[in-house]
């Protein structure tokens, strides 16, 4: 046999194409909770008129209502990595699914306000657990040479799901007469949008129990044998599994399961890792790219675009999204990480930088001159383009990877309930902040694109190609 650290470091980085197809349905099953996530942030844009409507309510409650959600996703990503250490990634992952499904019956057949608000709470608070295991499971199971690319299936899952949602809303809305209160089924169109979610719930719950709960997990709770199996499932035959478990038994240093303290280093104050997961979160939003799904229509309005078809454009978007996407999973093993968040970085300053211009002439009637029409519509895209084949995929790829074992699950929860917060405060500010000035409000988003750049080249580490033993 070869020498114990040569097998497991040569094992661990080889591809085993004999596996490959296993470990695909592997890392497609966990990331239907990233279609599920996709999906419930996006479908409300289809129902929301309709929820005015029914129960009478003005704008600022509204909001609330719906921004709710994202404070559901904050909580349920800061919990979901201390629910993870406990019961089990695959346990976590039911959780969800169950949440998720009662979610949707309880949002497509609410008796109130109060209760609708409740129920979008508890999707949010899947939407936040599946946010951190997805991610975190994917990296624990993949072998190295395929994690950057077998994690983006997360991203590839929410851009796929957000997509969907548009599709359905769409479909729903031309079948319900135009009116989201139109009657289908013997419901009203906006409940069965929220109510089909119950599909995708349901088959995440399924295809959870034909799945295997993370090695580095079983290695944590003293499920040693049953560790070695799995990853002889999904690294192949010829490596020394005493080995691979010893290395990751090893990294994780003492056998007790990571708290909140563990993220400490030493004083109040996170670790400078955990910022750093902090800092990628902060940064993939404060670009403003939900500004560009959730209020698409501001920006189609100010083009001459007719209302009624802007479903269309923030499909095209869509489509822009998954292709950018489809380049990164393409890059991620090859490139590494950290090149494609410099590209897409610079990319998004030019983006963001001419929507600013473009902006800032005067509307007349509603509506930009038409040379900046164009400027604004096609800077809107390759935004959107740049941002997917970079920072949508690449931060998801290494929030599941950058952080050492015992911290993984607990430090991706911080990291991720930062992004929902942030997430939470651009939505939230970008009506006020359009009002104000909104060439002035993407001049700010520029501003967070470049300053991302000295971000990632002084405080970023490449985790390509790197055991996540070698990772902290
Ligand atoms: C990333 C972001 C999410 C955004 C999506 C758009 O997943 O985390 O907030 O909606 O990209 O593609």
């Amino acid at each position: 046999m070869a020498s114990t650290s040569q097998a497991s470091s040569s094992g661990a980085r080889t591809a085993h194409p004999e596996h490959l197809g296993h470990v695909i349905f592997i890392a497609a099953a966990a990331a239907m909770g990233g279609f599920l996530f996709g999906y419930d942030s996006s479908v409300i844009n289809g129902a929301v008129e309709a929820i005015r409507d029914r129960y009478d309510v003005g704008s600022a409650v509204l909001a609330q209502v719906i921004a709710i959600a994202l404070i559901g996703c904050a909580i349920g990503a800061a919990t979901a990595g201390r629910i993870a250490d406990r019961i089990g990634r695959i346990r976590c992952m039911q959780i969800a699914a169950v949440l998720f499904t009662v979610s949707a019956i309880g949002s497509a057949l609410p008796f109130a306000l109060w209760d609708l608000a409740m129920w979008r709470v508890i999707g949010g608070f899947a939407i936040g657990m599946a946010s951190v295991i997805g991610p975190a499971y994917i990296a624990e199971v993949s072998p190295p040479a395929y994690r950057g690319r077998l994690g983006s299936f997360q991203q590839a899952a929410i851009v796929i799901g957000i997509a969907v949602s548009q599709l359905v809303n769409w479909g729903l809305l031309n079948a319900a007469g135009g009116d989201q209160r139109g009657e289908l089924m013997g419901l009203e169109a906006w409940q069965v949008m929220l109510g089909v979610m119950v599909i995708p719930a349901v088959l995440y719950g399924l295809l959870s129990f034909a799945i295997p709960e993370s090695p580095r997990f079983l290695v944590s709770v003293g499920k040693h044998e049953r560790a070695k199996q799995i990853l002889e499932e999904v690294e192949g035959k010829d490596v020394d599994f005493d080995a691979r478990v010893a290395e990751i038994e090893h990294a994780m240093h003492r056998e007790e399961k990571s708290s909140f303290k563990d993220l400490l280093g030493g004083s109040f104050l996170f670790k400078k890792i955990v910022w750093i997961g902090i800092g990628l979160s902060v940064f993939q939003q404060f670009v403003g790219i939900n500004v560009a799904f959730y209020y698409s229509s501001t920006l189609w309005q100010s083009v001459g675009v007719d209302p009624t078809q802007s479903f269309f454009y923030s499909f095209t978007t869509s489509i822009i999204n998954i292709v950018g996407t489809v380049i990164a999973m393409i890059f991620v093993d090859r490139v590494g990480r950290k090149p494609l968040a410099l590209i897409g970085s610079v990319g998004m300053v030019i983006g963001l930088a001419l929507e600013a211009w473009a902006f800032s002439f005067d509307l007349v009637d509603g509506k930009l001159p038409e040379t900046q029409g164009w400027v604004a519509l096609i800077a809107a895209h390759v935004f959107v383009l740049f941002f997917a084949l970079s920072w949508g995929v690449v931060v998801w790829v290494f929030l599941g990877e950058m952080f050492p074992n015992r911290l993984r699950a607990a430090a991706l929860g911080v990291a991720a309930a930062a992004q929902w917060i942030a997430n939470w405060a651009i939505t939230a500010s970008f009506p006020s902040l359009a009002e104000w000035n909104l060439s002035g409000t993407y001049v700010i988003y520029t501003i967070f694109a470049a300053l991302s750049i000295p971000f990632v080249l002084k405080f970023v580490k490449e985790t390509k190609g790197k055991t996540l033993e070698e990772m902290g």
